[in-house]
């Protein structure tokens, strides 16, 4: 059966599948691949900026050793990922995509809620951009609900691993306007009854072309990517 309504690409921590996650050179990638959206992860670092980067620690993919949030911002600038690539900050990824794409923030650092509330409003006043062109999605429903009450037009998500009652509920009390259901174990009945209580569903990460169409079929509204041009 032929999906009617068109499916969102997005692409997961820029184009990962194809350059080093969560760079300005990734996020440049999945543009260069016609997405409809990017997502990627934020922590704050010692200096108060936000960081977008995925690892509660340096030692995966950089030359650095430790918690990112130990660190400033002048000297998390002077490692590398993967030998080559610097570390970005949220407002030059905002810089570099310039209102061009929609921008899936996800708060994977503790304490992230009310800096990221704060950069999305200053681009919203002085740079035009609208609330529409973000969406700010976590696991932590704390840091949701402190954005939530900080302003009430920034558009939420809510991460989940499990197709639950719950995940929907909290969803609600949040006035989320997603749920981004882990796909592998989503089915179509939950996508339906959260399409039903007026959720978007963009379901993670899903890079299998099999699964991507069995997504399809399931109705989401959004597939994120490590390659998002096979979406
Ligand atoms: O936002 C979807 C997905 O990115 C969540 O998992 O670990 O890749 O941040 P993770
Ligand atoms: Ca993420």
């Amino acid at each position: 059966m032929k999906n009617a309504i068109k499916t969102l690409k997005i692409g997961h921590r820029g184009a990962m599948g194809y350059v080093a996650e969560n760079t300005l050179e990734s996020i440049q990638k999945a543009m260069d691949l016609g997405v409809d959206g990017i997502e990627i992860d934020v922590h704050l670092c010692a200096s108060g900026e936000l960081i977008v980067f995925h690892d509660l620690t340096l030692d995966r993919i950089t030359n650095g050793q430790g918690a990112i949030s130990k660190f400033t911002l002048s000297e998390l600038k002077k490692l590398k990922i993967d030998n080559n690539f610097e570390i970005p900050t949220l407002e030059e990824v905002l810089n570099l995509i310039n209102k061009t794409h929609t921008l899936n923030i996800e708060l994977k650092g503790k304490d992230t809620a009310s800096e990221t509330s704060a950069i999305i409003e200053k681009y919203i006043k002085k740079k035009s951009w609208n609330y529409s062109d973000f969406l700010i999605s976590s696991f932590h429903k704390q840091e949701l609900k402190e954005v939530r009450n900080i302003n009430k037009s920034i558009p939420l998500a809510l991460l989940t691993n499990v197709c639950s009652n719950d995940a929907l509920k909290f969803a609600e009390t949040i006035k989320a306007n997603a749920i981004h259901p882990n796909y592998v174990l989503l089915n179509k009945e939950y996508v339906i009854e959260a399409q039903k209580r007026g959720f978007k569903v963009n379901t993670w990460t899903v890079n299998n072309l099999e699964t991507i169409k069995r997504m399809k079929f399931y109705g989401v509204d959004a597939i994120i990517s490590d390659f998002p041009d096979r979406l």
